[in-house]
Order: C-alpha cells, then sequence, then structure tokens
C-alpha cells in the first residue's frame, strides 16, 4: 500500500474550548496508480486530511506509512525530502511565484532537489510540453489566464516526476471548460502511471474518479466505487 492511514486525528486547539476535531478518526488506503477523489462539504477536513497525506502537516494523533515509511516519527527535514520526492501539489490559487516567469517557477523545485542545469532544462522543456504551455515559457503569472497558470502549476508539480499527484480544489477558481481541461490532464498523468488525490466539493469532477472517498465532520462516510458514492 503506497498510502496507508490508520486511526488519523488532527485536533485544533485540543482541551480548550475552541477544539476543533478536523480529522476524527480516519483510516484510509491507497494503492499506486489509484485515482481517489476526496469530496466534502467546506470545513469537513478535506484539506487538513490533504496536508497531512502530503507531509504538509503533521497528524495529533495516529499512524501514517507512506511507501512503507513511518511519516510520523521524522523530523522537518526528513518530512521536506519525502515530500519533495514522493508529491507533486496542485492548488486552488495556484500558488505560483509572480516575480517568476513560467519556466522559472517549474525550474525552483528542481533547483531546491539539487538536480544539475542541464538536465533541470530538460525537465522544465518536457513539464511545460505536458500541459501544453511551453510557448509561454516566458510569460509571468500575470500575463496569463487562470487556466493557464494552473497549467503551469501542474508543470511544477510534474517537473520533479512525483509518483503522486495531490490536488486541492484545483478547478475551484476556474470555469466548467477550463475545469475540464485540467481534469483531463490530471486523468491523462493517471494513465502514465501517476497516484492521483484529488480533493473537490465538486460532485461532477469527483465522478471521473474511479474511487471516491466522502468526509463529513472528519469522518470518512463513504469509501468506494464512484457508482455509489453519489446516491
Ligand atoms: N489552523 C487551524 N486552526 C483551527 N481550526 C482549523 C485550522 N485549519 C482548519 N481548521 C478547522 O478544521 C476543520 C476542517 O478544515 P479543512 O480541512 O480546511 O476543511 P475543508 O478543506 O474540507 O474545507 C474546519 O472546521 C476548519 O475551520
Ligand atoms: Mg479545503
Amino acid at each position: 500500500m503506497l498510502i496507508d492511514v490508520k486511526n488519523l486525528f488532527k485536533i485544533y486547539n485540543e482541551g480548550e474550548e475552541a477544539e476543533v476535531r478536523a480529522l476524527d478518526g480516519v483510516s484510509v488506503g491507497i494503492d499506486r496508480g489509484e485515482f481517489v477523489a476526496i469530496i466534502g462539504a467546506s470545513g469537513s477536513g478535506k484539506s487538513t486530511l490533504m496536508n497531512i497525506l502530503g507531509c504538509l502537516d503533521i497528524p495529533t494523533y495516529g499512524d501514517y506509512h507512506l511507501d512503507g515509511l513511518d511519516v510520523t516519527e521524522l523530523n522537518d527535514r526528513q518530512l521536506a525530502h519525502v515530500r519533495n520526492k514522493q508529491i507533486g501539489f496542485i492548488f486552488q490559487g495556484y500558488n505560483l511565484i509572480p516575480a517568476l516567469n513560467a519556466w522559472e517557477n517549474v525550474e525552483l523545485p528542481l533547483i531546491y532537489q539539487g538536480v544539475p542545469a542541464s538536465r533541470r532544462a530538460d525537465q522544465v522543456e518536457e513539464a511545460l510540453e505536458r500541459v501544453n504551455m511551453a510557448d509561454r515559457a516566458k510569460h509571468r503569472p500575470t500575463e496569463m489566464s487562470g487556466g493557464q497558470q494552473q497549467r503551469v502549476a501542474i508543470a511544477r508539480a510534474i517537473a520533479t516526476r512525483p509518483p503522486i499527484i495531490m490536488a486541492d480544489e484545483p478547478t475551484g477558481a476556474l470555469d466548467s471548460k477550463t475545469g475540464l481541461h485540467v481534469l483531463e490532464i490530471l486523468h491523462s498523468l493517471h494513465a502514465d502511471g501517476s497516484t492521483i488525490i484529488l480533493i473537490t466539493h465538486d460532485n461532477g469532477i469527483a465522478a471521473t474518479a474511479n474511487r471516491v472517498v466522502r468526509l463529513s465532520d472528519g469522518h470518512i462516510i463513504y469509501d468506494g466505487a464512484r457508482e455509489g458514492a453519489f446516491q
């Protein structure tokens, strides 16, 4: 099992009046090569779960093994290493660096990983071509549409060739046609072997995933085939 989570809790302000159980005993396993949609209302715990699965945050309690590694035991530096190697992130707000052009944004994670300049150029080129943005390499985020920015953000996520892509509401800020284009790119990455975890509150988008996990108040209330997810 690639992602193996058992009885995960994330409790904010534990023991205080303002205590929030954002994750309240979540167990889930995801195999290599799956395309899983995580759905649920606003505040149900989706982003909290993604942040923990993506090693951006640690749980209050519970077990998490990623590719056999107990990530709850790791320090910040080790977590960053696992994250860089295993996971590409895509966010609703693209999170591109405004002062850098598309090429430089995509190159950044490769610089962090210490990839030599000669290989960086190839990987940036390949990633931008993959999302059909090679002809916009010199454009800055303010010179691109939302859909174009998200495609660059996808290129950045895949430039390091991580086995797992985690996308938190990647189509949330886009019109439906542009959103579908972004979704198609995720499906083509899946077809090429990536494991995709897609967070969305949009049932139509979730219904393109093979497997749907529904969260409600920090609990998983459905985990199974899309066919049963929307009844
Ligand atoms: N840093 C935080 N401090 C306190 N509460 C938080 C924090 N982050 C999220 N929460 C709360 O945890 C719950 C789950 O939030 P979140 O995971 O962002 O949900 P979703 O992504 O499904 O909208 C919400 O009630 C939210 O207000
Ligand atoms: Mg969220």
